[in-house]
């Protein structure tokens, strides 16, 4: 006879957020067989199907619905519990959970090494991901802090911006085509975009609606370094953040000077009101708004 047990949500719910059992194997370091039986031993437990297939997707049955808040709950309440005893323990042995979208990997790396270096026995797990994507773990409770320059517009969260996030026009270093111009005189050059999902795409959308542009084709690319690797090789031109430019071979790529641009943007960390935060990530916080 099966009983409930915190594996089992906790199996549930990473199938579900990460959409197949196989992802979930992958993220949980578990034999995808060994995801299945507990997923029917939940079944089991539940005694009514947890998930169903419509139009060849998987998706929960209103048992699964409850099911999946229930496990939703259990995580953040067995996070709380590990925060305010870890609290207790002092900030030396904390833990730290940041999800940062993905162009802010190119400044949070060198804030978290300095602050790893002063507090060696924090247990730090830092997640990296799309806008859509970390917006998804801030929804789910995941985590202690959350880097967006486009931070979520909701209550109960609270979002404090801590440095710009420029997004300017790149092209390969022997271009030659329109410079000192505005976005409609480089409609015929191709372009490599951001996916839609990220932050950087929000933005480029954004203006491109305001000023009524729209690209004629463009190449979509769901990573920073490989739109500025194909930019230095001659493939088209981009709109990227300053940031992913700091390590690029000099003369590589060149920044165009474009009416409207640099996007002005701001890097924020944002948190969840009602997530008490442990020690470690309350003091990350604060060096982290220290670089204002
Ligand atoms: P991205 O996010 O890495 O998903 O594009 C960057 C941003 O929010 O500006």
């Amino acid at each position: 006879m099966n009983s409930l047990t915190f594996r089992l949500l906790e199996v549930f719910q990473e199938v579900v957020d990460s959409g197949s059992v196989t992802a979930a194997s992958t993220s949980l370091s578990l034999s995808q067989p060994t995801v299945s039986l507990q997923l029917k031993k939940l079944t089991s437990v539940v005694g009514l199907p947890l998930l169903e297939q419509l139009n060849g997707k998987t998706r929960m049955t209103e048992a699964g619905q409850i099911v999946y808040r229930c496990a939703q709950e259990m995580m953040a309440s067995q996070t709380r519990m590990r925060s305010q005893i870890k609290s207790l323990q002092g900030m030396e042995s904390g833990s730290l959970r940041i999800a940062a979208v993905t162009t802010a990997k190119y400044v949070i790396p060198p804030l978290l090494g300095a602050f790893c270096k002063q507090h060696p026995n924090i247990d730090v797990n830092f997640h990296v991901g799309n806008r859509e994507q970390i917006l998804e773990r801030l929804k789910n409770n995941r985590d202690d802090l959350y880097i967006f320059s486009h931070p979520p517009l909701e209550e109960a969260t609270q979002a404090d911006p801590f440095m710009d996030n420029d997004l300017v026009v790149i092209a390969p270093s022997d271009y030659t085509g329109p410079d000192n111009c505005t976005l409609h005189d480089l409609a015929e050059q191709k372009f490599l975009l951001r996916e839609a999902g990220s932050g950087t795409r929000k933005s480029v959308d954004e203006f491109c609606r305001e000023h009524h542009f729209n690209f004629i084709d463009p190449m979509i690319i769901e990573s920073n370094e490989a739109i500025r690797l194909s930019v230095a090789s001659g493939l088209g031109l981009s709109i990227l953040s300053e940031h992913t430019l700091a390590q690029t071979a000099p003369n590589s790529v060149k920044k165009l000077h474009v009416e409207g641009f640099p996007l002005c943007n701001q890097w924020h960390v944002v948190t969840r009101k009602n997530r008490p935060l442990s020690l470690a990530a309350q003091s990350f916080k604060s060096s982290v708004l220290q670089e204002k």
